[in-house]
């Protein structure tokens, strides 16, 4: 497959894609900032030194929404690299405005199917980290296979995170968070840092929608897990 053919797809998406309104500096930021910071999808793996000029922890963040999360982890860690991925054009945007207003320099963003990038652009055993932080709950029972969090794209992430690596993921809906525990757990790749869930770590910020729900007696779970030390089957 070269780079320009269209990415192999044999898994139903996470996302659909709606014509959402793009605000003009949405759009303004988008437009600058990609050939910045962006990163262009291509099937062939990256090479994350060159896309950073430098050796650091990588840690991968999936579905950044509107950024703000993402960047201020960043800002707040510039000892690590992040690489944020959305689909969606509002929130990229953004996102890139984050990057520029900020001046953050270990910060990009890829514009595609995370599982996609995932699996045709991350070498195997490679990550530090990766976050998946609110993950669209799907909650109607027809549209649960929707769901990111299923064994087979599990199995993905944990083959991209070096040994010793984590997978956090966080959800405010319940039943969301009982299958994160449950496919973490069957993944023989992954070790769980706690007895169940886990405590919110100190580099999640709390969001402000999260400290609402969390005053109105709404649950938010963490779900964190290790990479154990062998080396995952896809890394050869
Ligand atoms: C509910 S939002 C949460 C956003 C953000 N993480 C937060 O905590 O506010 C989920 C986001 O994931 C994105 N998303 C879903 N599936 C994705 C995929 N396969 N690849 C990239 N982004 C995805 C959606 O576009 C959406 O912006």
């Amino acid at each position: 497959m070269t780079d320009q053919s269209p990415p192999r797809r044999d898994h139903i998406r996470s996302f659909v894609l709606r014509q959402g309104r793009v605000s003009a500096a949405q759009s303004r930021h988008h437009d600058e900032g990609m050939p910045k910071w962006g990163v262009p999808y291509s099937a062939a793996p990256l090479d994350l030194a060159g896309v950073f000029g430098r050796a650091a922890p990588r840690i991968l963040e999936i579905g950044c929404g509107m950024g703000e999360t993402t960047a201020t982890i960043a800002a707040a860690h510039p000892e690590n690299d992040y690489l944020g991925i959305e689909v969606h054009t509002p929130g990229v945007g953004s996102l890139l405005k984050e990057i520029a207003t900020r001046g953050l320099t270990n910060l990009r963003v890829v514009q595609h199917d995370a599982v996609e990038v995932v699996r045709d652009m991350i070498a195997p055993d490679t990550l530090a980290g990766i976050h998946v932080f609110f993950p669209d709950p799907w909650p109607k029972k027809r549209h649960h296979k929707r769901r990111l969090l299923q064994p087979p794209v599990v199995s993905l992430l944990a083959s991209r995170l070096a040994p010793g690596g984590y997978l956090h993921c966080a959800t405010d809906w319940e039943e969301y968070a009982r299958q994160m525990l449950e496919v973490l757990s069957g993944e023989p790749l992954l070790a769980n840092t706690a007895a169940d869930f886990a405590p919110r770590p100190d580099y999640r910020p709390q969001t402000k929608f999260e400290a609402r729900g969390l005053r109105l007696g709404h649950g938010v779970w963490d779900v964190v897990f290790r990479r154990r030390p062998e080396k995952s089957p896809a890394g050869g």
